[in-house]
């Protein structure tokens, strides 16, 4: 199931209004909606959801150097790079900065 453009941006509006403090360039956007959501804006796939804060703050147990670590080399059913060849490992951070969206601040805590 594809995403329309439009809920896709309600989606990123909706989440860019609330603390999500990551500064994602427009680039890095076009890398998220392209490589990112297929899995992580779409049920059923496994992939924690973008906006699932809940989901998000159970992975933030394991701290967020281990998370961005998963991501580049790949975890499950997470692709290395998200099958994202364009991205750089900056690119990386943002975008998992921008979806752990409010889940971020939970880690502290613990
Ligand atoms: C083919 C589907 C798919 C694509 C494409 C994909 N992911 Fe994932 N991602 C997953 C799945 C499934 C998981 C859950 C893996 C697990 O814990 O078993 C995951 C997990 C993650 C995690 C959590 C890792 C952890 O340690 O808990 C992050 C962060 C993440 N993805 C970021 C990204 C980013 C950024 C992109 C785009 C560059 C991306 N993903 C593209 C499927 C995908």
């Amino acid at each position: 199931m594809a995403l329309s453009p439009l809920r896709l941006a309600l989606l990123i509006a909706g989440l860019s209004g609330s603390a999500v403090q990551a500064q994602m360039t427009p680039e890095q956007m076009q890398l998220l909606s392209h490589n990112c959501l297929q899995c992580h804006a779409v049920a059923h796939t496994g992939a924690p959801l973008l906006g699932d804060t809940q989901a998000w703050q159970a992975r933030m147990q394991k701290g967020r150097e281990q998370i961005l670590l998963n991501s580049i080399e790949g975890v499950g059913g997470m692709p290395p790079m998200g099958y994202c060849s364009a991205c750089t490992e900056e690119d990386m951070q943002t975008l998992i900065d921008f979806m752990l969206g409010d889940a971020k601040e939970v880690g502290h805590d613990k």
